[in-house]
């Protein structure tokens, strides 16, 4: 990354102006292409298998991995608005000011929208690759047992083929359920399980549209944001740079349309030097605009309302079966799988909604301010980081590890932790004093969550039902959230 980041700053040297115009990449929100924002280099092979814990040795039982999908084509809505917004560029701007832009033809064609492009199939297959060499003595012994889940979308779909292309070495495999399949490894292939309502549990939810969503109290802070006069300032210099005339309104939509663009053209083009569009924001403006973004997903599925920290419980119960199931099921000391339902790996292929709520119900990256429209300088270090946190391909994993302390105590009680892996570094457990956390302490902390998941109660959106969200939060964080909810209505 680092080397890619060097050779930019080289190449815009040409620009407008004497100081590099894109000197780092891992500030476009959900639009950060994975490797700008991580070091992709690959793993030694079995760097995440083995763990010691108390003189004994925990090797890994089960990998349950939860990803966003690789990076993508515009949505058919954010290609209308880079046409659109382009075209009144060209309208409305000096012709003798970058020309580029007046012989710009578009690539996002309507039928391509939304899907996997080439950057997003070498970023999963990337992955799949680098996970599978993590833990390669599982997947030696154990390839065969795991699971490829998907939501129903073309470009999740396309992902888990990619990753699975990359994690068995083969080209051009699909898992079973696709169309054209070849099977180049002369084994059976694993299948494609759609899930939507493990995966996209917060499609048609009424009462996270109505209190989360369309709450435009909710949604305030990201719409004041661009009242301030950092975001002011950044319309002002882009129609100064254009030549555009004062009366030609530029709206934040515009603003953040153009920052969208930058990355699409960088990851779609890969052209020599940074596309136009990326020369019209200095990095500290791209900074104020990730930090706009980072406000609207925050107050979208972070913790600005109750329902979103409980939303993801049908994924967090999955996860939780899953890893219990290869536990009791499957595992002895001497590593022999007695049943073929045990699973080695699940892998889940999503959305940044998806990653975004499983963050917010396991409590991760909780700053212990909100983020609000004036506070960004405060915030310069805050945990919570679209960029970095949700960038395409993001991934979350929890890991199980059986350990053989006692191994020859036929009666004893086996011994199994859990690690949590975000975007393939070890983060602590919320709750745990050790990176290795035993599993039943994890499973504790999240029983409220697992245990009262009814997702019709907690979407319904009659008021004078109490059975739904607020009860389960309550239960799973109590009085911490209640002085934090406190403290924002304090500072709103
Ligand atoms: C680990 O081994 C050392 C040396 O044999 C011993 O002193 C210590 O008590 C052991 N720790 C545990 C947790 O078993
Ligand atoms: C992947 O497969 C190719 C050809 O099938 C082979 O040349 C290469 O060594 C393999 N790579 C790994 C890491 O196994
Ligand atoms: C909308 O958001 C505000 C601010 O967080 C909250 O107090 C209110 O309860 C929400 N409205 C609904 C309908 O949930
Ligand atoms: C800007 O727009 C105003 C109103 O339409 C017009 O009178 C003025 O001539 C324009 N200025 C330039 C420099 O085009
Ligand atoms: C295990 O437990 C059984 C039943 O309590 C007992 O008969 C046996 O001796 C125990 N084995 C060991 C190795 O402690």
């Amino acid at each position: 990354m680092r080397f890619f980041i060097l050779w930019v700053a080289v190449c815009v040297h040409v620009g407008q102006s004497d100081v590099p115009i894109v000197s780092r990449w891992d500030v476009f929100s959900t639009k950060t292409l994975y490797r700008w924002a991580h070091d992709t280099t690959r793993p030694n092979p079995n760097s995440d298998y083995v763990i010691s814990y108390n003189n004994g040795t925990c090797r890994a039982a089960h990998v349950n991995m939860v990803i966003r999908h690789g990076a993508r084509f515009p949505t058919k809505g954010s290609i209308a608005d880079v046409h659109e917004l382009v075209e009144k560029l060209k309208r409305n701007k000096r012709i003798d000011l970058y020309p580029e832009i007046d012989s710009w033809v578009s690539p996002y064609h309507a039928d391509l929208e939304s899907m996997l492009n080439s950057e997003g199939v070498l970023e999963q297959s990337a992955l799949g690759q680098r996970t599978y060499t993590r833990y390669q003595r599982l997947f030696d012994l154990n390839g065969d047992s795991a699971s490829f889940v998907s939501t129903n979308k073309q470009r999740t779909k396309a992902s888990a083929n990619s990753f699975y292309n990359g994690a068995y070495n083969t080209s051009g495999g699909c898992l079973v359920r696709e169309t054209e399949c070849v099977n180049p490894l002369k084994k059976p292939l694993p299948s494609l399980i759609i899930d939507d309502h493990r995966l996209r549990y917060y499609d048609s939810c009424e009462s996270f549209e109505s209190e989360t969503l369309n709450n435009k109290t909710n949604m305030a802070e990201f719409s004041n944001y661009e009242t301030t006069a950092d975001f002011i300032n950044i319309i002002q210099s882009i129609k100064s740079n254009l030549g555009i005339n004062e009366s030609v309104g530029l709206n934040a939509d515009d603003v953040y349309t153009l920052y969208d663009l930058c990355a699409y053209d960088q990851y779609t083009l890969n052209p020599n030097m940074p596309p136009v569009w990326c020369r019209l924001l200095s990095d500290a403006q791209r900074e104020v605009l990730e930090y706009g973004q980072d406000i609207e997903t925050w107050y979208e599925n972070m913790y600005s309302q109750p329902i979103n920290s409980v939303l993801a419980c049908p994924l967090v119960r999955s996860m939780f079966e899953h890893l219990e199931a290869s536990m009791n099921d499957s595992w002895n000391y001497n590593q022999t799988i007695l049943d073929n339902r045990y699973k080695a790996a699940v892998f889940q292929f999503a959305h940044s909604e998806t990653v975004a709520t499983l963050m917010a119900a396991l409590g991760l990256y909780k700053d212990t301010r909100p983020l609000l429209a004036t506070n960004r300088a405060a915030m310069t270090n805050r945990l919570f980081k679209t960029s970095t946190l949700l960038p395409y391909s993001s991934n979350l994993a929890f890991v199980l590890y059986a350990c053989d302390v006692n191994r020859n105590d036929v009666n004893s009680t086996r011994v199994f932790l859990l690690q949590l892996f975000v975007n393939e570094r070890v983060v602590r457990i919320p709750g745990c004093s050790t990176d290795a956390c035993p599993f039943e302490v994890v499973r504790q902390r999240y029983a409220g969550l697992i245990n009262n998941c009814n997702i019709k109660d907690i979407c319904d959106d009659d008021e004078n039902d109490t059975s739904g969200a607020s009860t389960i939060f309550i239960n799973l964080t109590g009085g911490a959230f209640v002085f934090f909810l406190g403290s924002i209505i304090i500072i709103l």
